[in-house]
């Protein structure tokens, strides 16, 4: 799709289908890292086919690490390992639209003795970078960016020591971030963080043999260990299974199944928010790989009651909660969700792009600062969709098409493939009219 494409979404009676979906973000941003300043070549299967995860292996690349997509069908990723030095780049690091390859990246480049750029897009360029900046630089790093620590960054690596950081933010990317300079760290490096948030770079640390303390909030990691190649399939992306549960939830009668999906617990709160919205949720074929918790998901649509998302849900389901405010008009008494300010810095300001996009097909919806309330109840009709560039604008907006009155035409469609390139052939193979 080209930029400022538009896809024209109508409404559906039913959702109805099996499948299974490309490999989690998250952890393939993480294993792509972590395999890069291994020992030996990691091979993945299922590696993220999304934008995000194509911007980090650009930046391993022009960090002299060799990679090759060995079967474009599978999306089978192999990476050589460097082992902990990496190669001092030519030109600046282009993150594009991701901020956990900023982020995360940094973590590695604060403990490598060289300097590095890392610039991004117009979004990115507007995204927060104190959170990483000050914890590095009080390990030793010397950073400079642009005003008020926006990307561009500018990175004077190497000579680490460990700290003890308190993240004043509830911050997955941050505390992978410390945790990955913990690494090139003289010492232990502890990273307490305020609520428990996604733990994938803790696993992923221990599956490629680096020995973590880990409790309730905190992670202690000694630095100079050694990280070892390891082969593994990344498991489905529960974030993009999120958009097509809601739209199964919204109608009765539905049935949706997705195997080989992400179980992590710190990830999978969602469903615990659907079953309580009166959803049928069955899990069977657990099992761990890597350190994960994989399975099968089977949800069956229902009449949707009410909620409330505050405190740590907030901050659980922040990649989630655009698709459940863009279902909210649908359900009996409506959602109303508190405690995420952290949407307003995201890929675009997501409360305002939620708030202005339901106003478009005709919701009713009160704007906070820290979230917003959606009556229930409503009825909504087609409209135009702003996407705000930002991918889970554009998804959230195309399931609450699906139960609108009319055609919707979601513009800027395209930013669905920073996460999910396939979403609206997929979307389509599922729906029923
Ligand atoms: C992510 C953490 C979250 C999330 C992002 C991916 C991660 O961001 O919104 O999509 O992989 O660690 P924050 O850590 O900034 O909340």
């Amino acid at each position: 799709m080209k930029p400022g494409s538009s896809v024209t979404v109508r409404p559906a009676k039913h959702l109805h289908g099996a499948l299974r979906l490309p490999g989690d973000k998250s952890i393939s941003h993480r294993y792509a890292m972590l395999a890069a300043i291994a020992e030996g070549k990691s091979r993945f299967e299922n590696y993220s086919t999304g934008a995000d995860c194509a911007s980090t292996l650009a930046c391993l690349g022009s960090l002299g690490v060799h990679w090759e997509r060995t079967n474009n069908g599978a999306n089978v990723i192999e990476i050589e390992g460097r082992g902990p030095a990496l190669a001092a780049p030519t030109s600046a690091l282009d993150c594009g639209n991701s901020g956990s390859t900023m982020r995360m990246l940094s973590g590695i480049l604060a403990g490598q003795e060289f300097t590095s750029d890392l610039c991004g897009d117009e979004s990115l360029s507007r995204r927060p970078m104190a959170r990483i900046m000050k914890p590095l630089e009080q390990m030793g790093a010397r950073i400079t960016a642009a005003p008020e620590e926006r990307p561009p960054l500018h990175i004077a690596g190497g000579n680490l020591r460990a700290i003890r950081y308190k993240m004043p933010v509830a911050s997955a990317q941050v505390k992978s971030c410390l945790l990955f300079a913990g690494l090139f760290a003289k010492g232990e490096t502890e990273v307490e963080e305020p609520l428990r948030t996604r733990d994938h770079g803790e696993v992923a640390l221990r599956a490629f043999g680096a020995d973590l303390k880990r409790s309730a909030n905190s992670t202690c990691i000694v630095g100079g260990q050694r990280l070892h190649a390891i082969e593994a399939r990344i498991p489905g992306d529960l974030s993009s299974a999120a958009f097509f549960f809601c739209a199964a939830s919204l109608f009765p009668g539905s049935e949706l199944v997705i195997d080989s999906l992400l179980m992590n617990p710190t990830r999978a709160r969602l469903l615990d928010i659907l079953i309580g919205l009166g959803v049928r949720i069955s899990i069977t074929q657990l099992e761990e790989q890597n350190g994960e918790l994989v399975g099968t998901v089977r949800v069956e649509g229902a009449q949707l009651k009410s909620t409330e998302i505050a405190g740590a849900d907030s901050a659980a389901l922040i990649d989630e909660i655009p698709v459940l405010a863009a279902i909210a008009p649908f359900t009996e008494e409506g959602i109303r969700i508190r405690d995420a300010g952290e949407l307003r810095v995201k890929e675009s300001d997501r409360i305002q792009s939620i708030v202005t996009n339901l106003r478009a097909m005709g919701a009713r919806v009160d704007e906070h600062d820290d979230g917003l309330t959606v009556p229930g109840g409503q009825k909504l009709h087609g409209a135009e969709i702003n996407s705000a560039g930002d991918h889970r604008i554009a998804m959230a907006f195309a399931i609450a098409a699906l139960r609108a009155e009319g055609e919707t035409h979601i513009r800027g469609a395209e930013a669905a493939v920073i996460s999910f390139p396939s979403f609206f052939e997929t979307l389509e193979s599922l729906v029923q009219r």
